[in-house]
């Protein structure tokens, strides 16, 4: 059943046995049937063409500032293709795209807004199932969220990741190999031509980062939940399987619609669970674990923080990805990819094999046949990447609502540190002080930035892997304890605590702390501890003054007014909580 094959088979329990939601626009009996009718001969269409057939919107975020979308304006046509096929009638919409590289102050300010988009184009338009195609970081979980919430049958189609960079025979991974050749410029090592011949060599071809970031952990997310066609997650954007796995995604849109399979059939606790247990045997994201709360949460599937440790002290690291390991995703693909990967875990007995996914009857029956064709870059059980260190949840006085490291890229002496604070009241300050010899910081100092959580940031910003201070960086020193409110990019490396909740700009402990306290990060005791006693604390926060609202008005006051902490998703509270919304009376 691999789609990178060319096949787009699968099973569809059950019979549907209420009429198509589109027969509201279009079969009724009154005057609105009969100009929905009218608007669509305006279309170009035949009444043949589509009355009686599941309607399909395919909500592209293709965009031309977004390079890792490129090819989604075209790939669209293929999904097209499939409907048609099956007997169904495609209509495309194009929604919001989230760049990351482009869009400020970041794209986690916008997951929400997609996420609420989503929701209401395919809740106010005559839609039967849906055809989500998205991949750079956020768009997954905001496609994905939003349909969560209509609860349509719908398939995933993740645009993939790009080639493998290159650059004077050296192969380059996204992100990853930026700050690193950025860091050689400062240190004076390469100049103004090599770094012209890196900006063309870095990301070479549509698609997204190529490494375990962000676009790649929640793609594989979408993979394991069920809700793409099965090996999508890992397939080239430019490889022809690309076109063939967008086709069988709208062939299976169809037949999930005739089936009455929504998504709520797929994305269940089990399926969260295994999410988590993937994600972290990919080595993946942080930020995974707060789109996958939020995910969870449309979905009003509890996930806390607990299980993602807890899953974690289970769950072996054993694709060797950048930035934690050796390979890309194209490697990964060619090595059997997520469900060369997911046969491991099947194996080790991690995951719940009965449940279905869109494509088959189990997960179970879909990974009958998949392997692992590259023992280096999917590991063996008894020769992991790491026996554990995906992740760890980290409590404490500093984080009383918990924090995360991804501490296999981190450095070990780090693991279990003790050092004295070096606080940045924001993201500016510390760019425009971090390398001032006057502060003191030696390789001990722990390095502290806060103002950069869901509030301060404002979006929660990838600020979190803090740059090294030029002088520790000449003298060879290459990882620091670093903790902050902020997120950090999948590509990111570094003994790095994110996520620290509640935040700073609401006055978390974080907000207390000042030059000096003495900070002990210990990732075996998963704990996070200010050396600061109760008494002095109680003092400095009697005198904190809270930080005065950022927006006026417009979305980000809506944004400002409504989001919630990092430890539960960071989603809007009136987007994830339980409630009725009516149909709209379309006939
Ligand atoms: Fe789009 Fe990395 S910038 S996936
Ligand atoms: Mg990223």
């Amino acid at each position: 059943g691999r789609a990178d094959i060319g096949r787009a088979e699968g099973p569809g329990p059950g019979e549907r046995q209420r009429p198509l939601r589109s027969a509201q626009w279009y079969e009724t009996e009154g005057l609105r049937s009969f100009s929905h009718r009218a608007r669509t001969r305006q279309l170009g269409f035949l009444p043949e063409e589509h009355l009686g057939k599941p309607v399909i919107a395919i909500l592209n975020t293709w965009s031309d500032i977004n390079p890792c979308h490129q090819h989604l304006r075209e790939r669209a046509e293929a999904v097209k293709r499939g409907v048609w096929q099956a007997g169904g009638f495609p209509l495309e919409f194009p929604v919001a795209t989230l760049s990351e590289t482009f869009q400020k102050p970041t794209p986690m300010l916008y997951r929400n807004l997609l996420a609420m988009e989503t929701e209401e184009v395919l809740r106010s338009y005559p839609v039967d199932g849906a055809v989500l195609m998205g991949g750079c970081d956020k768009t997954t979980p905001a496609l994905l969220m939003g349909a969560a919430s209509v609860d349509v049958p719908a398939v995933f189609v993740p645009a993939g990741p790009m080639l493998r960079g290159h650059w004077r025979g050296e192969t380059l991974g996204s992100g990853t190999d930026m700050w690193k050749y950025w860091d050689e410029k400062r240190a004076g090592r390469i100049g103004d031509r090599e770094l012209a011949e890196l900006e063309c060599g870095l990301a070479r071809s549509p698609g997204t980062c190529m490494t375990m970031g962000t676009a790649s952990t929640m793609a594989s997310a979408a993979e394991v939940l069920g809700v793409t066609m099965p090996g999508a997650a890992a397939i080239p954007a430019v490889d022809s399987g690309h076109s063939r796995m967008a086709a069988a995604a709208g062939i299976r849109a169809v037949e999930l619609v005739r089936a009455d399979l929504p998504l709520s059939r797929f994305l269940t606790r089990e399926a969260y669970q295994d999410a988590i247990a993937t994600v972290l045997a990919l080595g993946g994201s942080t930020n995974a674990v707060i789109h996958l709360v939020a995910m969870a949460g449309r979905s009003h599937i509890p996930l806390s923080l607990d299980d993602f440790d807890r899953i974690a002290r289970d769950v072996p690291v054993l694709a060797d990805i950048r930035p934690g390991g050796r390979f890309l995703m194209e490697d990964f693909h060619y090595a059997g990819g997520l469900p060369g990967l997911l046969t491991r875990l099947a194996e080790a007995g991690l995951l719940h094999l009965e449940r279905p996914t869109v494509a088959h009857a189990t997960l179970r029956e879909q990974l009958d046949g998949a392997g692992v064709h590259d023992v280096e870059v999917i590991r063996a059980l008894d020769n992991p990447v790491a026996e554990q260190g995906g992740l760890a949840v980290l409590r404490g006085n500093l984080a009383p609502d918990g924090a995360v490291i991804k501490h296999i890229s981190a450095e070990p002496h780090l693991h279990r540190h003790t050092g004295p604070a070096v606080v940045f009241d924001d993201y500016r300050t510390m760019q425009a002080t971090i390398n001032d010899p006057g502060l003191g910081i030696t390789a001990d100092s722990v390095l502290v930035l806060r103002g950069s959580g869901p509030l301060g940031g404002p979006g929660m910003p990838e600020y979190g892997m803090l740059p090294i201070p030029d002088h520790l960086l000449k003298q060879g020193v290459s990882d620091m304890v670093r903790l902050s409110d902020a997120r950090m990019s999948g590509t990111s490396y570094g003994a790095c605590v994110l996520h620290i909740a509640p935040e700073s700009h609401i006055g978390g402990p974080l907000a207390l702390v000042e030059n000096g306290d003495p900070i002990t990060l210990d990732v075996a005791a998963r704990t996070l501890h200010l050396h600061v006693d109760d008494a002095e604390l109680a003092r400095r926060r009697a005198a904190w003054q809270p930080p005065p609202r950022r927006y006026g008005r417009g979305y980000g006051a809506l944004y400002e007014e409504h989001i919630t902490q990092a430890d539960t998703g960071c989603d809007f509270a009136f987007l994830s909580r339980e409630g009725d919304v009516p149909e709209p009376h379309a006939g």
